[in-house]
């Protein structure tokens, strides 16, 4: 099962382009789940350390539903609109929340295929340090962090949107990254072997 979370609160661009990356993945034969931070109640790491002693987290809010959703899927993409040249607060509070997943089990997310879709509303607006941000987060968690490639998807899935859902359908080029991305992304799911980064 591959996961897609969307990072944005609005129903706008960032849904739309995620949307369309997992019917991508559908139509190649993929499993995939939409998870969106649109209404819900994920609230910041209180860096209680909680998880540390009780392998969990001490908040009982929505993220309980993304924890399960990470702990099973072979396939992660985050998708975040640009806020202030970076991933949004949403984002954040879920990559920093996943802190209890690693004091669960440190390995949880180790070896799992990830990929990132950025939005903004400038061309330039932060796309590819958001990207950094999101391939930073898997690194950390064990994540092998995919991109389309040189040539035009160097990072990942970088989108303008110009601020509105009819300006992010136009992008072409956005979304030339964003089928370079998915055809990275599915080969290394492709050759998914769950007990290769297992421990002995
Ligand atoms: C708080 C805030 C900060 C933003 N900062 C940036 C930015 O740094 N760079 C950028 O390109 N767009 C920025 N934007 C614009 C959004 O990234 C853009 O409208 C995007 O399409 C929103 O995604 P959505 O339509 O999925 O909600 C910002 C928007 C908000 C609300």
């Amino acid at each position: 099962m591959i996961v897609g979370i969307c990072g944005s609160p609005r129903k706008k661009a960032t849904d739309h382009v995620l949307k369309e990356a997992l019917t991508i993945l559908e139509d190649k034969g993929f499993e995939t789940t939409f998870y969106g931070v649109r209404g819900k109640n994920i609230g910041p790491c209180k860096h209680c350390d909680y998880c540390l002693r009780k392998k969990e987290c001490f908040l009982k809010d929505d993220m309980t539903e993304v924890y399960e959703l990470l702990n099973n899927a072979q396939g992660i993409i985050i998708a975040s609109p640009m806020y202030n040249g970076g991933v949004s607060g949403q984002i954040k509070c879920i990559m920093d929340r996943c802190r209890a997943l690693g004091a669960a089990d440190y390995d949880s997310l180790r070896g799992k295929i990830g990929m990132g879709i950025a939005v903004g509303g400038d061309r330039s607006g932060g796309q590819e340090m958001a990207l950094l941000q999101i391939h930073t987060y898997y690194i950390l968690s064990g994540v092998i962090p995919v991109s389309g490639g040189s040539f035009g998807a160097n990072l990942g899935a970088c989108l303008w949107s110009k601020d509105s859902l009819d300006g992010v359908k136009e992008d072409e080029e956005g979304f030339r990254t964003l089928r370079k991305t998915l055809n990275m992304f599915g080969r290394y799911l492709e050759n998914y072997n769950p007990e290769t980064h297992k421990k002995p």
